[in-house]
Formats: C-alpha cells, structure tokens, sequence
C-alpha cells in the first residue's frame, strides 16, 4: 500500500512537472512575440557568474567585518551558499532569514545536512506560508527586535519592498549596515530570464504579477527608485565606499547615528 501511494505521489509530480513545462513554453512564445521584429536575445549577459562571485565577495567582506553582530536577510534564494554558512558560524553572526516557508525549510534541511555536527541556534528561519515577508518584520519589529545588518533581497518590486524597506529601516540599529541587491533589476529583465530558464520559471512564476505594473514601471529598477529617493535624499543613509564595486548593481548604506 505504501509502495503504492509512493508510486501515485510521483506520478502527480511528473504531470505537475508536464503541466508546469507546458505553460512555460506558452510563457516563451508570448514573450518571443512581444518582442516583434527587434532582435531577441534570452540570453543573461556572459559574465553573470563573474558578476554574482564579485556580489558574493562584497556580501562576505561585510560579514567577514562584522563578528558577533545580528544579520537579517530578506529574501534568501532558491538554494543556501554554504561558504557564507561557515563564514555566518564561523564569526558567531546571529542570523535570521526570511523568505516563503518552502524555501526557508529547503535552506534549513541543506544546512542540517552539511553541518551535522553543528549547534546551529544561532541561526533562524522565518517562512511566510503565503503573502510576503512584510508580516514577519512587522512581527520582530513588535517584539522589538533590531538587527546590525540588514540584507534586503527579495521581490524587488514597489508594492512588496517599499513597506520592506521602510521596516528594515526601523529595524536597523543606528549606525547599521543596509545592503541592498539589485538597484538596476526590472520586471523585465525577470521576464528575459524566466523566459530563457525554465528553472527560473518554476521557482518564480507565481511569485510575481506582472499585471500589477504597467509598461513603463516594468521597464523602471524599482529598487533604485526606493533607495535614491528615500534612503540617499529623505533618510540621510550613506554609501560604504569601502563595500563598493563599478561594475556591482549592489550597494551597502550606513544608517545615521540618530
Ligand atoms: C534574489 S533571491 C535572494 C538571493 C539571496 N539573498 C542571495 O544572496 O543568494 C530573492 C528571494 O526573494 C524571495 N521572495 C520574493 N517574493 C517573496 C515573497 N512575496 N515572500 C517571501 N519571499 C519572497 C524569493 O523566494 C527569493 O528567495
């Protein structure tokens, strides 16, 4: 009887997957057509690992800086990076993540498994089973909760991440570091890649309504509008040039003494 509800349980999986693939390629040939007759490329620019292993440096240098300190990631990825694991246990950093409870229980099992023989207290995760992470800050903020590093690295988008920012920043001890991920990302260039990567597609295709935008905001970096206009002009927040690279749409802030 179990081999058989085993054998039921794959066979659901394999047409989820079919039916997932189906409306991929639909999504593809929607997306191929806007295109009309401009040369279409689905292809993310060649050096994108060169890119993410600079961004990955610039998050562990902050890190590598901050021994015994708290760190809030918000939005943690599909999959954990076990370098930055060790580094996290390594300076005895409390960390908290943030994300949709499946990913966080995918992170929290990946841990578990390659780190067995480690107490792993000091690091937390806070799923959200539906809607964003909005509530769970607003939960820590009400427990009166504050971090001395705050990563802000989830949806990207006005409606999710304005609130986000705005509650990171009261999360924030003074003087704290705010990195921030992805200034120049647009929903399109998250179109481009779910268009060009299936496995880009599965993971976020319910994530994001592309409906709630129109064109010109989908054509519009939504992050660098939040941080130019509130945190540079309104929060007085401070670039680290220290954490700073030319070629990195990613950027650390310092928050004021106040
Ligand atoms: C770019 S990834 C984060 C990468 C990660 N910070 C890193 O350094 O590898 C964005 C994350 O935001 C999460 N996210 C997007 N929308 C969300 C929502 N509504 N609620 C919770 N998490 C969300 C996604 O699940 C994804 O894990």
């Amino acid at each position: 009887m179990k081999k058989f509800h085993k054998r039921l349980l794959i066979l659901f999986e394999i047409i989820a997957n079919i039916h997932i693939l189906l409306s991929w390629l639909l999504f593809r040939v929607k997306y191929l057509s806007k295109q009309n007759n401009t040369s279409v490329n689905v292809s993310s620019p060649k050096t994108t690992d060169d890119l993410s292993e600079k961004k990955e440096n610039l998050i562990q240098s902050v890190l590598s800086d901050s021994g015994n300190k708290s760190f809030l990631e918000i939005g943690i990825g599909m999959n954990p990076n076990i370098e930055r694991v060790q580094l996290l246990l390594k300076n005895h950093i409390r960390y908290t993540a943030c994300d949709f409870e499946f990913v966080c229980k995918n992170h929290s099992s990946v841990i578990r498994n390659h780190f067995p023989e480690e107490n792993l207290t000091q690091i937390r995760f806070l799923g959200n089973k539906a809607g964003n992470y909005n509530w769970t800050l607003f939960e820590l903020l009400k427990n009166k909760e504050s971090f001395d590093l705050i990563y802000l690295d989830g949806s990207h988008t006005f409606y999710t991440d304005l609130p986000a920012f705005m509650l990171a920043h009261l999360l924030l001890k003074p003087c704290g570091i705010l990195m921030i991920d992805d200034l120049e990302w647009t929903l399109n260039i998250l179109k481009r890649n779910m268009a060009k990567s299936f496995f880009e597609y599965k993971f976020y295709r319910k994530m994001y309504n592309f409906a709630e935008y129109d064109e010109e905001q989908q054509a519009t970096p939504h992050i660098k509008l939040i941080v130019d206009e509130l945190f540079l002009k309104h929060l007085c927040y401070s670039p680290l040039e220290k954490y700073k690279h030319r070629s990195i749409d990613w950027v650390a802030l310092k928050k004021s003494e106040l």
